[in-house]
């Protein structure tokens, strides 16, 4: 199969980059999975956004089964020059340490925690205002 597949460049196989035309490269070789957008278990966009790049460590990372390996085979077109790949850049890093927007949600946890405490205490210092001023102002007339 290997020796009659064609060999593509990586620059021919980076402009299949969308929805109508999508080429993927793992393990070194060419896979054109336009059909196989929409029933991708894994949509449609994650095959696109591995388009343009060597997928090969996206892929595994999902870990896919073996059938799905078996089902990649149908979309095999051949082979990537291994030479035009670029530099192994390990591509999509996982999303960032979530470290900023915890610190924002414990900030904003606190901050929630006081008001909780606080707004029933103002409440209940305006009741007893409204109170106070409301019997001084009944007295007020007895007394003159
Ligand atoms: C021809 C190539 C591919 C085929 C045939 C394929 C097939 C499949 C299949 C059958 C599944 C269901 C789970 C399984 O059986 O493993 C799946 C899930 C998935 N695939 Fe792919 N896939 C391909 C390429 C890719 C690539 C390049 C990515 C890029 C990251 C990707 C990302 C995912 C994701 C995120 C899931 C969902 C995993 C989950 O929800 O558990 N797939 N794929």
């Amino acid at each position: 199969m290997a020796s009659n597949s064609k060999t593509f460049t990586f620059e021919e196989v980076a402009k299949h980059n969308h929805k109508k035309d999508c080429w993927i490269i793992v393990d070194g070789k060419v896979y054109d999975v336009t059909p196989f957008l929409d029933d991708h278990p894994g949509g449609d966009e994650a095959l696109l956004s591995a388009a343009e790049k060597d997928a090969t460590i996206d892929f595994e990372d999902v870990g896919h089964s073996d059938s799905a390996k078996e089902m990649m085979q149908n979309y095999y077109v051949g082979e990537v020059d291994l030479s035009t790949l670029p530099a192994k850049v390990k591509h999509s890093p996982p999303p960032p340490p979530t470290q900023g927007r915890v610190v924002r949600n414990e900030s904003s946890g606190f901050v929630l925690k006081i008001l909780q405490f606080l707004v029933p205490l103002l409440i209940l210092g305006l009741a007893f205002a409204l109170q106070y001023y409301g019997k001084q102002s009944k007295q007020a007339p007895h007394e003159s």
